[in-house]
């Protein structure tokens, strides 16, 4: 049985997390709100409930989780070797969306937590709710985003509850998240920086304060026999039905579908402006110029895919400019890299 708190900012919400921070130091899983996704919290000390998490999720146990932090000081808790590049992130971007994988400090986490690496990813999320239970908590979180392993991350309580009901005991409810897709992981072990996984954080915006950023490609991260991103390995983000990309262009989207009707019920994911286009469903990406929008509502409307009998998914890819790489990253492991043809 689970259990949704409602931690509406405009009531006292007091008892909820206290009743949050009893169940993760009776070492219990607890699923909340980030600016990014949701999350599903265990005390990142306590190796038991660290891997409630991973039975929870169905997560591969060679995946490592991200240990979130409630005030940056933390940080030299569980790290070492805090490098002033690391620094200047920390100053730029916390409490914000990006993941920091420092070296760990042995024998301190979880052993799960780090999957037996000698680094740990690290954040200070930026969302009131999160950030209250972490300081009422005073203990780091070890927290993946919170839906099934595979399944598109959830950006709001009833995407947790679909995945997860019956399997976690609480669910904090604040809502819809922010930026509706995972933080940026940059690894700052190395002497150049690299994403090892596009977010809200751009290249654009790390290269402002830190220098230049190394950010390989979907295709240069399949190549590595060792992916330095663990998770980059698995299928992700994906509905039920097969998803293709297709080009953001009205006559491509209508000549595919006139070709698939006979066989295929189509779901398009597209921005408001394709939504008089004919296909069997259709869900927005809100507005076409606002990759902010799209990026907010690119989960929501995958998984709305799964509630119809679409047999197969058409989604308009978009500009690779600032977050549009995150948006195309996730896109494109949605489709498994597949592209439409006629
Ligand atoms: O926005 C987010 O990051 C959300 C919210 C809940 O904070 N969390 C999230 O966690 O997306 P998860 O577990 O779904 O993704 C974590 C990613 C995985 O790709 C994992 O392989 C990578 O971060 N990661 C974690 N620790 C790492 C490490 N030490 N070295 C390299 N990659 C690491
Ligand atoms: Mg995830």
């Amino acid at each position: 049985h689970t259990f949704q708190l409602n931690v509406d900012e405009f009531v006292d919400n007091s008892e909820n997390y206290t009743q949050a921070v009893d169940l993760l130091n009776n070492g219990e899983i607890v699923a909340f709100p980030t600016e990014t996704v949701y999350g599903l919290g265990a005390v990142a000390t306590n190796e038991q409930a660290v891997k409630k998490i991973f039975a929870a999720k169905g997560r591969p146990s060679d995946n490592p989780l991200i240990v979130h932090i409630g005030t940056v000081e933390e940080v030299s808790l569980y790290t070492t070797n805090i490098s002033e590049v690391a620094q200047k992130c920390m100053e730029a971007f916390w409490p914000g969306p990006l993941t920091l994988v420092m070296d760990v400090k042995p024998n301190v986490l979880a052993p799960s937590v780090t999957a037996g690496l000698d680094t740990v990813g690290i954040r200070m999320p930026d969302h009131p709710v999160a950030l209250e239970l972490l300081q009422t908590l005073k203990k780091p979180l070890a927290a993946p985003s919170a839906n099934r392993s595979g399944k598109p991350s959830p950006t709001k309580a009833e995407h947790v509850f679909e995945d997860l009901q019956n399997i976690i005991p609480c669910i904090l409810d604040g809502g819809m998240t922010g930026i509706g897709l995972e933080s940026t992981v940059l690894d700052v072990t190395l002497d150049t920086p690299v994403i090892l996984r596009p977010g809200g954080v751009t290249k654009e915006m790390l290269e402002a304060v830190i220098g230049p950023v190394v950010e390989p490609s979907l295709e240069q991260q399949k190549i590595e026999s060792t992916p330095k991103a663990p998770g980059m390995k698995y299928t992700h983000y994906a509905p039920d039905a097969p998803v293709y990309l297709i080009e953001a262009n009205k006559k491509a989207i209508e000549t595919a579908i006139a070709e698939l009707k006979p066989v295929h019920k189509v779901a398009l994911l597209a921005p408001q402006n394709f939504e008089e286009i004919e296909a069997d469903y259709y869900f927005s990406f809100g507005n076409e110029h606002d990759l902010e929008q799209m990026s907010a509502s690119l989960y929501d409307a995958l998984r709305s895919c799964d509630k119809t009998d679409a047999t197969i998914i058409l989604a308009t890819a978009t500009s690779k400019n600032g977050v549009g790489t995150a948006i195309m990253n996730r896109l494109e492991k949605a489709a498994g890299g597949k592209w439409y043809s006629l």
